[in-house]
């Protein structure tokens, strides 16, 4: 008995997510992005991340017929970005703030951490598109990550207690 809609994006609202702007070019040279908590590391080797776009998307055309797409990790003072390039029937790259980063890609200069990928797969994800890319460029910084956790934009607070994944 599939669970209800609702239910489900509450307990999803439990799970701290990253918030990232994933930036692609089409052949025109036109820029596209989107704001998505959907990031993830994949694979360690080789190095895979994937991200999901939905397919109703006005993005997801571009993104699945790029070959390279560009995330940016933002910083936890980046909020407004991230509601920027949420929004829909507007010019997300009119502010004028992002510049050209790895790959040749559009990026936000001031972003925590930016992963460039080639576009490695892209699977069916029910009503997403799973894009899968292979990190051929990145760079990290030092700033906290903002983090999006009970449908609101909150910032990491570290405990004493250490925990490593690798
Ligand atoms: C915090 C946050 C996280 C989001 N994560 C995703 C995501 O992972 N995948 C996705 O397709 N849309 C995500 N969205 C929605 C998109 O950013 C965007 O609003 C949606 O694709 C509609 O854009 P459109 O006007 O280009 O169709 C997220 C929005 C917010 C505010």
């Amino acid at each position: 008995m599939p669970v209800a809609q609702a239910a489900f994006t509450q307990a999803m609202s439990r799970v701290p997510a990253p918030v990232t702007v994933a930036t692609t070019t089409d052949r025109d040279g036109r820029h596209w992005g989107f704001t998505a908590s959907s990031f993830t590391s994949l694979s360690l080797d080789p190095q895979l991340v994937l991200i999901c776009l939905d397919k109703a998307a006005s993005t997801h055309a571009a993104f699945t017929a790029a070959d390279r797409f560009l995330v940016n990790i933002l910083a936890d003072d980046q909020s407004e970005v991230a509601v920027r390039f949420a929004t829909s029937n507007i010019d997300r790259f009119a502010a004028g703030d992002l510049v050209t980063c790895e790959l040749g890609l559009p990026g936000l200069e001031s972003a925590t951490a930016r992963l460039a990928c080639t576009t490695h797969r892209i699977l069916d994800g029910g009503d997403h598109s799973i894009l899968v890319g292979r990190v051929e460029q990145l760079y990290t910084g030092s700033r906290p990550p903002l983090v999006y956790s009970d449908r609101r934009f909150t910032r990491p607070v570290p405990l004493d207690q250490p925990a490593r994944a690798r």
